[in-house]
């Protein structure tokens, strides 16, 4: 076999090739994407209104701003469509072009890759493992330099899964108006958390005007394909920017579509929320009584877990899992993690067992 290569959480195609194991025989944990699929309702909507892609869509999405409006409880004037988060954390890290940028990590790479982009310095402000990866806020304000143009959070965080709680964040963006500071909040994961409305910024919008909050349909409704994001900012000056620099028609008429339909949904929202939020604590509560492992307080739909074997490293752990079709994800590439950590996040309860029965005795002392 060639030297390993180094996999991503999405990477389930490199994966099947490389393991030889048929992609359907493969359960991805590392994905971090709801194991319910596509709603039904979803589905049968598309099949029957394909048409839709003989038309352009709407120019400024106002149908769709004003679902996510209602969705998010936020002011359609203060949304922007985009496709995917991905387009939006470019558009705004390339429309701030920021000089300094703070980073909070160990966290997502898509930041970083951007920032690199548009040159200016870039720094990191790393969660501590001893405080289980909670953020300690006044701490972070000291570090923030004041020639700092942007700050990333990523709330709740990947791959921690750990997570900001409302009153923290307005801390830091008071702190960050006076200085002059964009704040970026990344909010792809925050839908599932115990209390989505403790974590999210969505209700500071309307108060601070220098950050702006970015979600998607990739993860909480299993459409990652579909390349459906959106940001909430009450900053108008930002606004501009970025309709300024975005291709028109960005989302796709389907995209635009499917996304109403799925923020409408609400018995797959709750579907979903009941699932993952019995899953997870049934998990981290078993996890939590393993001799051979550390788990941090999960606020995703995925659980950080630390080995502590002597030995023991997350390449060997991801082997084992992959040869019974089992794919977690080796966090050995995240920046600043140091130590041996796997991730992965909450699947359907019969493979959720399959894993746990995986993992037990090999990571168990
Ligand atoms: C924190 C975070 N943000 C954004 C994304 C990408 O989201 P999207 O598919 O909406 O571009 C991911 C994907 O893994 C992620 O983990």
């Amino acid at each position: 076999m060639d030297k390993k290569p180094e996999f991503h959480g999405s990477d389930i195609e490199q994966i099947s090739q490389y393991y030889h194991i048929p992609q359907e025989d493969i359960v991805s944990f590392g994905a971090n994407v709801n194991p319910l699929g596509l709603s039904e309702h979803v589905k049968e909507q598309l099949a029957s209104n394909l048409d839709v892609i003989t038309r352009y869509p709407d120019r400024n999405y106002a149908r769709l701003r004003d679902t996510i409006g209602a969705y998010c409880h936020a002011d359609p004037e203060h949304i922007v469509v985009g496709n995917g988060s991905t387009e939006l954390i470019s558009l705004l890290i390339s429309g701030l072009r920021p000089k300094k940028a703070l980073v909070i990590g160990p966290t997502y790479s898509e930041y970083a890759r951007e920032l690199s982009l548009v040159g200016g310095t870039l720094e990191y402000y790393n969660l501590r493992e001893e405080k289980d990866f909670a953020l300690d806020v006044p701490d972070l304000l000291d570090a923030l330099a004041p020639d700092t143009g942007l700050l990333v959070i990523c709330n709740p965080n990947n791959p921690t899964s750990s997570a900001l709680a409302c009153a923290q964040l307005e801390e830091i963006l008071r702190f960050c108006r006076e200085r002059g500071i964009f704040v970026m909040i990344d909010e792809t994961y925050a839908e599932f958390a115990p209390e989505p409305e403790a974590i999210t910024a969505i209700g500071l919008v309307p108060k601070y005007d220098n950050f702006m909050v970015i979600r998607g349909v990739s993860k909480y409704f299993a459409a990652p394909g579909l390349r459906f994001g959106y940001g909430i900012t009450s900053s108008r000056a930002f606004l501009d920017v970025l309709h300024r620099h975005q291709n028109p028609w960005s989302l796709s008429s389907i995209g635009a579509f499917a996304g109403r339909l799925m923020l409408e949904d609400d018995t797959y929202i709750q579907k979903t929320w009941n699932l993952i939020d019995s899953e997870r604590t049934r998990l981290f509560n078993e996890l939590r009584t393993w001799k051979g492992v550390k788990t941090y307080r999960p606020y995703a739909n995925f659980i950080l877990v630390r080995l502590l074997r002597e030995g023991l490293t997350s390449s060997d752990a991801f082997e084992h899992a992959i040869r019974q079709g089992l794919m977690i994800r080796d966090c050995s590439s995240f920046r600043s993690l140091d130590g041996e950590y796997i991730r992965f996040c909450i699947m359907d309860p019969e493979d959720n067992d399959r894993l746990m029965a995986c993992l037990r005795g090999y990571l168990e002392v």
